[in-house]
């Protein structure tokens, strides 16, 4: 009997709450593999009085399920060895029985995060500084390092001191360009062969081929878990380009990524927060400057996982969401944040966008300029109510066996109006940060 593949991928800008999907949904799976991405994600889950801020692991480390890092992400591994001890201070022992990481993963070096500041994508984009963009350029010109060379001690030294003067060369470059005025970094490749040989041999037991792995898995008739990483419009090419991140965070970066064929796909689940955030540049059509926007920001505390940043915070917006449908093929969707639109008033939704040449058009256009111009047609709904954290999950518990009908009434009829407008039920609707502050649509 074959199993399930299910892809879970962020709806919008990331920062969906797909951590805490993850977590949950994994209860009930074999294996979680992360797809894309690399030490740019933060991923929350907040179980047992405790908070996992994830930036590599797959979220399924914290139930301890089987959790790979698959081919198509950009491993760091100082951010990796630095979250596996911080998990071990929470309690999470994470060994080669629990993680697995594919030898075809490219490696991120310390020139990738110095070509980074170097080119001002910081400053233009708004990128993490994680060196995410420069490593995916490697691996598409074909020059990048790998997971499997990394583990290799000998043959690691050879190929860094063969690959840093070019490096060397290309930073200086690119500073006396004059894109940054300040001066190249050197690229010590002493120390970098220093710090990464041992992190090579600290990680060397977790290297696998985990396409293989998962196909098998599948083929045993077990539950396999997609975690996407960002979201759907930073996506290389049908996000806003160019302010999106390196790599496919949409369901079809799963295959990819994970180097598995698209019949091994079951399921899709978009993760869709109930308002919309953006960190860093780039169009926002829905975006709220005015009081509103400052309340949903504090009460959502909508402050970056991995870089603090403060997020930008608008309206939930139907036309992106309904390109995300078509990008992604959702199944499903897990509405997520509902209790911070609580007490803020009336809601909007938009609709549909005015262009500027007068047409009027109900999802995000395909040109990047186009939608920067795009002006938001909303529809108002009634407000919900301003619940405390307790009395949402008095809701949950009192409502079990109900479903949705646990929700307010207003709550219901906002997750409702997604869900038409749409065309895609909800499975969850998270009411709460916590693993038990969610509502399933069938108990
Ligand atoms: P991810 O990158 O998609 O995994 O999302 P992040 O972890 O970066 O951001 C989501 C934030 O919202 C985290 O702090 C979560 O703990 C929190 N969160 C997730 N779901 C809910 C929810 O339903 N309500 C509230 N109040 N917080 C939530
Ligand atoms: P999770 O997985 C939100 C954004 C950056 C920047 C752009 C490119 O937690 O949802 P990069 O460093 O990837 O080259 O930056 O993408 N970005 C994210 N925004 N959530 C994320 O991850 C993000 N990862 C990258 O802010 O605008
Ligand atoms: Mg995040």
């Amino acid at each position: 009997m074959m199993g399930r593949g299910i892809v879970v991928v962020g709806s919008q800008f990331g920062d969906e709450g797909k951590g805490k999907i993850v977590d949950t949904l994994s209860d009930n799976a074999d294996i979680v593999a992360r797809y894309q991405g690399g030490g740019n994600a933060g991923h929350t889950i907040v179980a047992n009085g405790k908070t996992f801020k994830l930036h590599l692991l797959p979220s399924g480390v914290v139930r301890g399920k089987r959790s790979l890092i698959c081919a198509g992400v950009v491993v760091d591994p100082r951010i990796l060895c630095a979250e596996i001890d911080e998990l071990s201070a929470l309690g999470i022992v994470v060994g080669p029985s629990v993680l697995g990481i594919d030898v075809r993963t490219h490696v991120i070096f310390p020139w990738h995060q110095a070509l980074e500041a170097a080119s001002g994508s910081g400053k233009k984009i708004g990128t993490t500084g994680k060196g995410i963009g420069p490593a995916y350029e490697d691996a598409a010109a074909r020059t990048g390092l790998r997971f499997g060379e990394l583990i290799d001690s000998q043959g690691l030294v050879a190929r860094l001191r063969e690959i840093a003067p070019s490096k060397q060369r290309l930073i200086q470059g690119v500073y006396a360009s004059g894109v940054d005025d300040g001066g190249a970094p050197e690229m010590d490749v002493e120390k970098i062969i220093s710090a990464y040989s041992p992190l090579g041999t600290l990680l060397a037991p977790f290297a696998c081929d985990t396409s293989h792995e998962i196909n098998s898995a599948l083929r045993g008739g077990k539950r396999v878990l997609f975690e996407g990483a960002q979201g759907t419009f930073l996506d290389k090419e049908f996000g806003t380009y160019p302010f999106v991140t390196s790599s496919h965070p949409i369901a079809g970066g799963a295959c990819t990524g994970a180097g598995v064929g698209p019949t091994a796909i079951s399921e899709v689940h978009g993760v869709v927060k109930a308002y919309t955030t953006r960190v860093g540049a780039g169009p926002f059509p829905t975006e709220l400057a005015d009081g509103v926007g400052e309340l949903i920001t504090q009460k959502g505390r909508e402050f970056g996982t991995t870089t603090g940043r403060r997020r930008r915070v608008g309206w939930l917006d139907a036309c992106l969401l309904r390109r995300s449908c078509e990008l992604n093929g959702f199944t499903c969707i897990h509405i997520t944040k509902l209790d911070i639109l609580g007490g803020i008033g009336k809601l909007k939704v938009a609709t549909s966008y005015a262009l500027p040449d007068g047409a009027v058009t109900d999802i995000a256009p395909a040109d990047t300029e186009l939608l920067e111009k795009a002006i938001p047609n909303y529809e108002e709904l009634d407000g919900i109510p301003d619940f405390s954290g307790e009395e949402w999950r008095a809701a949950v518990d009192g409502g079990k066996g109900n479903g949705f009908n646990a929700l307010p009434t207003n709550a219901l009829a906002y997750v409702r109006r997604i869900e038409g407008i749409l065309g895609v039920p909800a499975a969850s609707v998270s009411v709460g940060p916590g693993r038990e502050e969610i509502i399933r649509a069938k108990d």
